[in-house]
């Protein structure tokens, strides 16, 4: 399947791995892109030194390209920016923000630069300050949500910019990759399925977590202060849902929540940790290699295409 995607970033198929703040580290990117898909280190509030090693690491393991999930809240933000630059990175996905003050030095570095945008008016924005693409993310994916569906937003954003969009929140299988190709996407960016992947580098409680998942076992919690996360349901989730319920502060349920990722991802805490995971967790009832995952996506959704 070639598209726009493909080309952008010299892949064989329009697979991208989500930046994942913990899970996204080399081990789990240069599987994806050793795959044939887009392998992403997920910068989250790392420091530019951890993020340098990060990529030096996953060049050990992979001769294809791959790229990093620049969090432009992150303290570290500028230069991690410029390490990007100076690694030689394809391509970067941002997010929590507008990258604007990056892109003419992305941009003369030949840095593919690819927003993550949940509403038509960021795209429309990004497209503006020169971004090649946007990933559209709908509000099923697992992590930090906008509050549009996939199937909604997706269409919406393709008739509103010229470049191509990719399409995340809820694909995990051909059949979703298919669709979001349906509604105009040239690439799917995939969360949830790859940290249930042999390769992440992610407690096995975690990954047992979205095995074991229903359909209607994620929650979303930080609605009532403007920062919805969607995650699995578990203690921490229900006390944070009560506290919200009582008008408890930011800081308050931030503190709750503190290092809750970490706890999850590291130490494998199903009860405190912060089980980030998408709604097609429910679909989710194995643990697999990425190749695996990258080539039956890739070939259902050819075959469903009929291409
Ligand atoms: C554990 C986890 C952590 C995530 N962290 C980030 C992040 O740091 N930056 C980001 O842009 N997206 C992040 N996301 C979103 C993914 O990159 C991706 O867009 C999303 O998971 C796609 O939806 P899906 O989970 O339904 O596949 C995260 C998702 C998960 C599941």
């Amino acid at each position: 399947m070639k598209t726009r995607i493909t080309e952008l970033l010299g892949i064989e198929y329009p697979i991208i791995q989500g930046g994942m703040a913990w899970v996204a580290e080399h081990k789990l990117a240069a599987a994806v892109s050793n795959a044939g898909g887009f392998g992403l280190i997920g910068g989250a509030s790392a420091s530019a030194d951890i993020i340098r090693e990060e990529i030096r690491k996953a060049k050990e393991l992979t001769d294809k390209p791959f790229g990093v999930n620049v969090m432009l809240m992150s303290p570290h933000a500028d230069e991690v920016a410029k390490v990007v630059v100076e690694e030689g990175i394809k391509a970067v996905t941002t997010g929590a923000g507008s990258p604007e003050k990056y892109m003419e030095m992305w941009k003369e570095a030949g840095v593919k630069v690819i927003p993550v945008v949940a509403s038509v008016a960021l795209a429309k924005r990004m497209e503006k300050y020169g971004a090649d693409a946007v990933v559209a993310e709908g509000c099923e994916s697992g992590g930090h949500i906008g509050s549009q569906t996939t199937m909604t937003l997706v269409p919406q954003v393709v008739d509103a910019v010229s470049i191509p969009v990719i399409a995340a929140g809820g694909v995990a299988d051909g059949r979703g990759m298919a669709a979001a190709m349906m509604l105009g996407a040239e690439a799917v960016q995939v969360g949830t399925r790859f940290v249930a992947s042999t390769e992440a580098v992610v407690h096995d409680n975690y990954k047992e977590k979205i095995v074991k998942a229903k359909d209607i076992d994620s929650e979303v919690t930080g609605m009532s202060n403007g920062h919805p996360i969607r995650v699995l349901r578990n203690k921490m989730t229900r006390e944070y849902l009560k506290m919200e319920k009582e008008g408890a502060s930011f800081e308050e349920l931030e503190y709750l929540t503190l290092g809750s990722l970490r706890k999850a991802v590291v130490e494998g805490d199903v009860m405190n940790g912060s089980l980030m995971a998408g709604q097609i967790a429910g679909m989710i009832h194995d643990i697999k290699s990425c190749k695996e995952i990258v080539e039956e996506m890739n070939a259902q959704a050819e075959k469903l295409m009929k291409l």
